[in-house]
């Protein structure tokens, strides 16, 4: 296997360093995630915090990206373990300082021991900090730390940052655009993520437990180089479906159900999220296919919704209204389309919106109204703009608990249905177009399977 190249996260600290110039300059601060201990001895998976992860691909615990955006050019430095013999015998690999500076293509790479002492020398006369604002106890400590040592030495003509700003909100702005390196990730990591599905709906047969599929998942996730899921499987048979984040995933499947599963595995520290809805037994029944085919045919009014120039919430207002309208049809929900959509009645059956940024964080980061506009008199700032580069998930749905007064042949039915969709210029590439979703493509495969 090749190397990959660091460019895209050399160009990112760039970019990051620029837009702090513009603001006056200064020096940017980011940790990694600490590692979390899962009970005696034992750590649960490490994760690499998400900005830290954007800005260096750097991949162990205990490192710290700094930016120094003050001089002619730019630096950046990392902060990161040394080479330790007897601890690379019992947990493995480090590359220590001096190999990491040139691997991740950093300007200089110091022992991640020395960073209280260098951290005051990096922020001595820098007009402003950059870093994650309040973001855990942990760092605020230690960024009061430095300060402090800083302001020791305002007797000697050094003066401390006397701005600080929270370096998120650089990142997220960034974050939320996808770069080619990013996108080429999250194109094989949805390509994953729908085979697992293809290979689940083989799988599904009535008697099997939930959790037997959700293995089947999890088996593709890691035969193709996936770390681990980018959050909990949801695998819902029957009634469980209708529990949002059913978490489970132990009951028996019954021939009759649809069973829902939501899942996708995290690549490169990308997520993808996709989940389908198929019956157990191979064959929806009437009222289930009468109930896919909405949500079907909303998710196609929401995709058709996700280009460019569109706002945020155009794919959800377009789904929400094929939904009320299927929802009027079949008798679930009374009265006339617009009126269900202005009394909120469709709700009590689609309660969540339809879709959100999808990244490194499967729900991701970015605001979700146009942070240039103002809002109207009385009024909020008006949704976001998509741009080609901005991924975002599309995934209407329809749950019907049981009740007294809803159709007794609807009751039971959870269904969703999510695709993750790249604006491109002219419309979205779904990203995840490799698992089936026409209730007729599903029934073929799973006679095939
Ligand atoms: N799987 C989480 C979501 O769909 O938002
Ligand atoms: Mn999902
Ligand atoms: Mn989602």
């Amino acid at each position: 296997m090749t190397e990959p190249t660091m460019t895209p996260f050399r160009n990112r600290r760039l970019k990051l360093a620029e837009q702090m110039r513009a603001r006056g300059g200064g020096v940017a601060v980011v940790a990694t995630a600490p590692e979390v201990p899962r009970n005696r001895d034992t750590t649960y998976p490490f994760r690499a915090d998400s900005y830290f992860w954007y800005l260096s691909g750097f991949p162990e615990p205990e490192a710290v990206v700094v930016v120094d955006a003050r001089g002619a050019e730019p630096r950046s430095i990392l902060f990161c373990r040394d080479k330790n013999e007897e601890r690379e015998i019992w947990d493995g690999f480090r590359f220590g300082p001096i190999a990491a500076a040139e691997r991740f293509g950093f300007d200089e790479a110091k022992s991640i021991g020395t960073l209280d002492e260098e951290l005051p020398k990096l922020l001595a006369d820098a007009p402003a900090v950059y870093h994650p604002l309040a973001a855990s106890p942990e760092a605020d400590t230690a960024m009061q730390r430095w300060l402090a040592t800083v302001r020791g030495q305002a007797r000697a003509g050094v003066s401390a940052p006397s701005a600080a700003w929270d370096v998120r909100a650089l990142l997220d702005e960034m974050r939320l655009v996808k770069d080619a390196h990013e996108i080429d990730i999250m194109r094989r990591a949805a390509r994953i993520s729908a085979q697992a599905h293809v290979r689940a709906m083989k799988a599904t047969a009535p008697g099997r437990r939930e959790y037997e599929i959700e293995a089947e998942l999890l088996h593709e996730f890691r035969r193709q180089g996936s770390p681990f899921p980018a959050y909990g499987s949801i695998v819902a048979a029957g009634a469980n479906a209708c529990v949002l984040h059913y978490r489970e995933n132990d009951a028996t499947m019954r021939d009759g159900e649809l069973l829902l599963i939501d899942a996708g595995c995290e690549l490169d520290g990308y997520a993808s999220d996709i989940t389908r809805t198929w019956p157990v037994g191979g064959r929806f029944s009437g009222p289930q296919r009468e109930l896919y085919d909405i949500v079907l045919a909303s998710q196609a009014a929401a995709i058709a919704a996700t280009k460019p120039g569109a706002r945020f919430t155009d794919p959800h207002d377009a789904a929400v209204r094929v939904l009320a309208q299927g929802m009027v049809d079949c008798g679930l929900v009374q009265g006339t389309v617009d009126g269900a959509i202005e009394s909120g009645a469709y709700r009590r059956f689609y309660m969540h919106r339809t879709g959100h940024w999808l990244g490194m964080d499967v729900h991701d980061c970015g605001d979700y109204r146009e942070p240039g506009e103002a809002p109207p008199a009385g009024g909020d700032k008006p949704w976001r703009v998509l741009r080609p580069g901005m991924v975002l998930t599309v995934e209407p749905g329809i749950y019907v608990r049981a009740a007294d007064d809803v159709p007794e042949a609807y009751r039971d039915i959870g269904i969703r249905i999510e695709d993750d969709a790249l604006v491109v210029e002219g419309g979205c590439e779904i990203l995840t177009v490799d698992v089936p979703k026409a209730a007729a493509d599903i029934e073929a495969l799973m006679r095939a399977g």
